[in-house]
């Protein structure tokens, strides 16, 4: 254990030069270097992270968002090494929650001692983890961004990356909070399918599912919604109620998300959360009218935590309802829905019910 706790973790787009920076910091450290244009995610659980990137332009800032977000914990330090202008990079540096900053020219007697001090205060330098949450969020909306975009099947490792950043999230913060800065998202289906992402994860941690499951219900979240992606964003982003024409096309969208990934690396599981979450036990739901045993658990999960995500989620027309008031409705849906996951749900809704984050 105190071997994990000594681990510094460094983000390079250079690992050569992050070679160099291992050496420099002595033998005795513990180092993971991670490429920042590299495939594999950064581990999470290191006792200090080092960012060494020559250029922050857009497309490393978004890179080193998305790594520090997967492997910064709440108590961690991160120092961030600028090359170049040193105001511009301390700019960067500090909106990405940069515990400290210094040149990457820094003699290296100095860049060891900033060092053993970071280790010695922790994170107790760093800003509050609101500021986290706002950017643990931004990184899931940029990798959600990605996912919602593709034209076929999206790439399985983005959507794993995006189901560990929303489990991540949840584990750290209150789902309340997390609902209130996914809330403030321009998207509605970005908002939407952050919210649910967030809900199956809370919902996940309240049933005790272990990691995997979690995982596997937080990614179902995430697609679920994935045929929106083909229906027009006129439609899809109207300031107004639907027409009933309207309302036709738009609920095409399972039966188009099921077509997206039919030939994609997707599971049989999660082609049917895509496909039947608009189904209800009494078979009353679309598109197939499936009812009670033919709907898998999981899609039980997902159907609860997006009808609740909509009802509670503001729209032009349509002001968010008070959770308590949301649960209310899901209770009243009665045998549409599994009775014991609602009951199991209750703890979720409440936790969600805090009127001062209402605006946040
Ligand atoms: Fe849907
Ligand atoms: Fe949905």
């Amino acid at each position: 254990m105190s071997q994990v706790s000594r681990r510094t973790l460094i983000l390079t787009d250079d690992m050569d030069r992050g070679e160099r920076l291992v050496r420099n910091l002595g033998a005795d450290e513990t180092v993971q270097l991670h490429d920042l244009y590299g495939d594999d995610a950064p581990l999470a659980g290191a006792a200090l992270i080092i960012s060494d990137v020559s250029a922050l332009t857009s497309e490393s800032v978004r890179r080193l968002r998305h790594a520090l977000a997967i492997a910064r914990g709440p108590d961690t330090p991160f120092l961030a090494l600028i090359h170049g202008s040193l105001d511009r990079g301390e700019i960067q540096a500090t909106a990405l929650g940069a515990t400290r900053v210094l040149p990457a020219s820094a003699a290296n007697a100095q860049l060891l001692n900033v060092v053993a001090g970071l280790r010695k205060e922790g994170g107790a330098a760093r800003p509050p983890i609101r500021g986290d949450l706002h950017n643990q969020a931004a990184a899931a909306r940029e990798v959600f961004a990605t996912i919602f975009r593709a034209d076929g099947p999206p790439n399985v490792a983005t959507l794993e990356s995006g189901a560990t950043l929303v489990n991540q999230a949840i584990r750290e913060t209150k789902i309340r909070d997390w609902l209130a800065v996914v809330a403030s998202f321009d998207d509605n289906t970005h908002r939407h399918c952050l919210s649910v992402g967030g809900l199956a994860a809370d919902f996940a941690r309240t049933l005790g599912l272990n990691e995997t499951d979690s995982r596997y219900l937080v990614k179902g979240a995430l697609l679920h919604d994935i045929g929106k992606a083909k229906i027009a964003r006129a439609i899809l982003n109207k300031p107004a109620p639907l027409t009933p024409e309207e309302r036709r096309e738009m609920d095409r969208h399972p039966v188009i998300g099921h077509a997206m990934l039919i030939n994609g690396n997707y599971d049989p599981l999660t082609l049917a959360v895509v496909r039947s979450h608009h189904e209800y036990l009494d078979g009353s739901g679309y598109p197939d009218g499936l009812r009670g045993q033919e709907i898998p658990d999981l899609v039980r999960l997902i159907t609860i935590s997006d009808i609740f995500a909509a009802l509670i989620e503001a729209r032009p027309y349509k002001a968010p309802k008070p959770a308590r008031e949301a649960y209310a409705i899901l209770k009243a849906m009665g045998p549409k829905l599994d009775g014991d996951l609602v009951r199991a749900f209750a703890a979720v809704a409440s936790a969600c019910d805090m009127p001062r984050h209402a605006t946040a």
